[in-house]
């Protein structure tokens, strides 16, 4: 995994996949006939009938040649018959066409809160 994500440029974390893997739903992989990662995708979910795809990943050398889109089909179809109804993404602006094109989300009403610039609540102001 960590050579998966050095390999776009990301910046990879060791041991976040045993940290994340717990959580997980489940996770679909693309590998070449030698068993290297070149595809990777993973699915978290609230135990009922709510996914979340995470983590979609494509080796550098073998992007826009169709894996990513494979992997999150592979992976919707599996969530599919786990018994989950709705399957939930998000991205930045510029993977609108992967996700809403090659991978066929729907566009919806959202929403996301950045918990990392909310005030802690001893920064909240107090009211009297
Ligand atoms: C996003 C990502 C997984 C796509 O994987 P991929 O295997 O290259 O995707 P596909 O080949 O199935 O792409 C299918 C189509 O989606 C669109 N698409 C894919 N990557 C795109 C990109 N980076 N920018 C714009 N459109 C893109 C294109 O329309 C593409 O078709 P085309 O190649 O004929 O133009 C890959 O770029 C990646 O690993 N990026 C780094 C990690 C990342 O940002 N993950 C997303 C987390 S939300």
């Amino acid at each position: 995994m960590v050579d998966l994500v050095a390999s776009y440029g990301g910046t990879p974390v060791p041991g976040w996949w045993d940290r994340i893997r717990p959580h997980s739903l489940g996770w679909a992989t693309a590998r070449l006939g030698d068993g290297t990662l070149v595809g990777f995708v993973n699915v978290a979910s609230d135990g009922g009938d709510h996914a979340f795809l995470i983590d979609t990943k494509t080796r550098g050398t073998h992007q826009r040649r169709g894996v990513g889109t494979r992997v999150v089909r592979f992976a919707a179809q599996h969530a599919q018959a786990a018994g989950c109804e709705w399957l939930h993404v998000d991205f930045d602006d510029h993977l609108r066409s992967f996700y809403f094109g090659a991978c066929a989300f729907e566009p919806t009403n959202a929403g996301l809160i950045d918990l990392r610039s909310m005030p802690r609540d001893e920064e909240l102001p107090v009211s009297s």
